[in-house]
């Protein structure tokens, strides 16, 4: 299987998307770091300890807080779209008995760092391990100034963020990932790193209504299902009241699929360049596809994904999140 760490702001799909890869033989998941983004770095911790208590994660599993704030901006986070502990308001969630049915989460005393985590995952399988992102790029800026030989040494990295040729989700034009620390991403995008960038052209192909993964959970053996539709409450809530859909998108487990099966998706590689500034355009994503003759082209810095089979994604996560169902 393939060595991978996986950098989250969990967030309701990141938590998916931990899920998915946890249940992946494909996937040697090695190492999960924190990043802010959805939320307070700090609470995006505690929702990834609340995930793995309900979990079996492999025992090696290696667990880092990373970055409290982006390179240049204040934090803004999601909890408009994620509740406001970024997992669904899990903590008001009660038992028919009136108990409270996720037990309060402890961290452990001494957390390691993201990047002791990334040292030590790369001082066990240099070259090996693939670092996926599924938040801002925070973690990976950082890195790249204060642990550049380790970040080098990453096989990929994947990163889920932008939007190239569809509208934005946190702006008309920026993806929230990207908008939330621009300036991060610059310094990813123009680090010379073995990227792949997962962008809202392919993630927004792939989601599921609130009546659909019902249907998949229905039946669950084991409480993963129920807490799989607790945690997505209030992001359907948001897809139905605010974006009108009703979709919630698969965008950090398409990210993970891009690990597990590479032949889901069509990669083409680009130059790709990010705004940092703009009033009107933080955070927009810019692909150079002009017309040019090959010597004139404008080298790229990245594969991107600009396609997917949907369908065939769409039934990888069901039979990976909820095997019972399909
Ligand atoms: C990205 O933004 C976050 O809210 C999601 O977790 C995902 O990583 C989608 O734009
Ligand atoms: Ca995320």
């Amino acid at each position: 299987p393939l060595k991978v760490i996986i950098d989250t702001d969990p967030g309701v799909d990141d938590a998916l998307a931990i899920l998915l890869a946890l249940a992946s033989p494909e996937l040697d998941v090695v190492g999960i770091t924190t990043v802010c983004g959805n939320v307070p770095v700090g609470q995006g911790t505690k929702n990834l300890f609340r995930l793995l208590n309900q979990l079996n994660p492999p025992s090696g599993l290696l667990v880092g807080q990373g970055a409290a704030r982006p390179l240049e901006e204040d934090l803004i986070t999601a909890i408009q779209v994620h509740g406001s502990d970024g997992l669904g308001e899990l903590d008001g969630a009660l038992t028919p008995g009136g108990m409270p049915r996720y037990p309060a989460v402890r961290l452990p005393q001494m957390l390691p760092t993201a990047q002791d985590v990334w040292n030590e995952c790369i001082r066990r399988y240099p070259d090996e391990v693939t670092l996926i992102t599924l938040g801002p790029l925070t973690n990976v800026a950082v890195g790249l100034k204060v642990n550049p030989l380790t970040v080098q040494k990453f096989r990929a990295v994947v990163a889920m963020g932008g939007a190239i040729g569809v509208p934005g989700n946190i702006s008309p034009v920026a993806e929230f990932n990207m908008y939330v620390d621009p300036h991060a991403a610059h310094r990813v995008f123009h680090a010379s790193l073995p990227l792949t960038l997962v962008p809202l052209d392919v993630t927004t192909r792939v989601g599921v209504t609130r009546a659909g993964l019902e249907a998949w959970v229905a039946g669950s053996p084991h409480p993963i299902g129920r807490l799989v539709v607790d945690m997505t409450s209030k992001a359907f809530d948001f897809a139905e009241q605010v974006e009108g859909h009703g979709l919630l998108y698969f965008h950090d487990p398409v990210a993970i699929l891009s690990a597990i099966d590479a032949s889901l998706m069509r990669m083409e590689p680009l130059h790709v360049d990010i705004e940092m500034v703009g009033r009107v355009s933080r955070g927009a994503t810019v692909a150079d596809r002009r017309s040019r003759k090959p010597e004139e082209k404008a080298t790229p810095n990245m594969h991107v994904a600009v396609d997917i089979d949907a369908d065939r994604a769409l039934h990888l996560i069901r039979s990976r999140l909820c095997p019972w169902s399909s």
